[in-house]
C-alpha cells in the first residue's frame, strides 16, 4: 500500500526497442543488407520488427503488473478477512462474559437466600446434636459445602460485576509483601521454597487499586503451589520495572501449562481441578486489564531445572490513566 508501482509495460516496451536497435547494428555488423527494388530496407525491417518488439514487452509489462496487483489485493483481502474474524471472536468472546454474568447475577440471588437459611438450619441441628454421632457430622458437612458454595457465588458475581478500581500511588513492594504473607501458610503446608528476586527499590510506586493487585498476585502464587507436584517444590517470584512498566512474574516448578492452554487458562471456568471455580485467572486477568495491563503465561521460564513449570507474567503500566469501568 502506498508503494510506488513500478511501469513494466513501459519498460517491457523499452527492452523491445533496444533489442530491435541491437538487430539493426547486429544485421550491419554482419553484412546483411535487405535490399528491396534496389532500395536499401534493413532500416525498415529492423525498425518493424523493433516496434513489434517493443508492443510485444508493453504487454509482457502490463501482465505482469495486473500479478503483482493481483497478489497484493489477495494480501490485502486476506489480511481484512483475518481481522474481521479477530473482531468477530472478541464480540462473541465479549457477548459470550456479559450473558455469564446475567445468568451469575440472577442466579445468585435466587440461591443466595435459601442458602443462608439451609445453613443457619444445619447450625441449629447440629448444636442439638452428640458431637460424635452423624447427624452432626453430617450438618458439619452441611455447613462446609454451603461456604463453599457462597466463595464460588462471591466469585462469580466478582467477575461478572467487576469491582471499581479504586486507583492511588501505592508502593510496589508492601503490595506484593502483602500477597507473599498471605500465601506463606499455602507455600509452608505445602513445604515449598519461595525464590524471591524483586529488583525494585523501596520508593517504587504505581497507580493502581493495591487490594486488588494484591489480590491477583495471591490468586497467581496459590496457583503455583496448588500446580506443585513434586520435587523441587519452588516457587519463584520476580518483579522488575521496565521503560515505566511494573512486571512481576510468578513462576513454579510443576507441570506447566502446555502451550496450547496458554489462552484457555484465562477463560471463565476453565479447570482442571476437582474443587476449582476456573475463575481466578478469569478474575486476574480482568483486574490486569482494568489497569491497562495484561496477564499472561510464558513458556520456558518455570521455576523448575532448566525452566520447567509455569510462568504467569503480570504487566501493569505504571502511570496508566485510570480505564473506565
Ligand atoms: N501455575 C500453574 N501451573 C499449571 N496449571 C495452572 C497454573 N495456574 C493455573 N493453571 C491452570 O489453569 C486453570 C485455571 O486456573 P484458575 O485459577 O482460573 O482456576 P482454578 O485454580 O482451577 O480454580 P480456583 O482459582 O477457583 O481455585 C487451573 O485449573 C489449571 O489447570
Ligand atoms: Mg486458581
Amino acid at each position: 500500500m502506498g508503494q510506488k508501482t513500478i511501469r513494466w509495460d513501459w519498460i517491457g516496451a523499452g527492452v523491445g526497442l533496444l533489442i530491435g536497435a541491437m538487430d539493426y547494428f547486429i544485421l550491419r555488423l554482419v553484412g546483411v543488407v535487405m535490399t528491396l527494388g534496389g532500395h536499401d530496407m534493413s532500416a525498415l525491417v529492423v525498425g518493424f520488427f523493433a516496434l513489434t518488439f517493443a508492443a510485444l514487452g508493453f504487454v509482457n509489462g502490463r501482465l505482469m503488473m495486473a500479478r503483482t496487483r493481483a497478489k497484493d489485493d489477495a494480501e490485502t483481502i486476506a489480511e481484512q478477512l483475518e481481522a474481521l474474524e479477530r473482531s468477530q471472536q472478541e464480540l462473541v468472546q465479549a457477548e459470550k462474559l456479559a450473558a455469564i454474568g446475567r445468568l451469575a447475577a440472577g442466579v445468585a440471588h435466587e440461591v443466595r437466600n435459601p442458602l443462608g437459611v439451609i445453613r443457619a438450619s444445619a447450625s441449629l441441628i447440629q448444636e442439638d446434636a452428640e458431637e460424635a454421632s452423624d447427624d452432626h457430622r453430617a450438618c458439619t458437612f452441611i455447613v462446609e459445602e454451603i461456604d463453599r458454595l457462597e466463595a464460588m457465588i462471591s466469585a462469580l458475581l466478582k467477575f461478572s460485576r467487576p469491582e471499581r478500581l479504586d486507583r492511588r500511588f501505592c508502593q510496589t513492594l508492601d503490595c506484593l509483601e502483602r500477597a507473599l504473607v498471605l500465601a506463606q501458610p499455602a507455600l509452608d503446608e505445602r513445604g515449598a521454597v519461595l525464590e524471591r528476586d524483586l529488583r525494585l527499590d523501596k520508593a517504587h510506586a504505581l497507580m493502581a487499586d493495591a487490594d486488588l493487585l494484591s489480590q491477583v498476585v495471591y490468586g497467581l502464587l496459590v496457583n503455583a503451589v496448588e500446580a506443585l507436584d513434586g520435587p523441587p517444590l519452588t516457587v519463584a517470584v520476580r518483579a522488575w520495572s521496565d521503560a515505566g512498566v511494573l512486571c512481576v512474574e510468578v513462576a513454579d516448578s510443576g507441570p506447566g501449562i502446555d502451550a496450547k492452554d496458554a489462552q484457555v487458562i484465562f477463560e471463565p471456568f476453565f479447570t482442571t481441578k476437582a474443587r476449582g471455580t476456573g475463575l481466578g485467572l478469569a478474575i486476574a486477568a480482568q483486574i490486569a486489564e482494568a489497569h491497562g495491563g495484561t496477564l499472561s503465561a510464558l513458556q520456558a521460564k518455570g521455576a523448575g531445572p532448566a525452566g520447567q513449570g509455569a510462568c504467569l507474567r503480570l504487566m501493569i503500566p505504571e502511570q496508566e490513566e485510570p480505564v473506565s469501568s
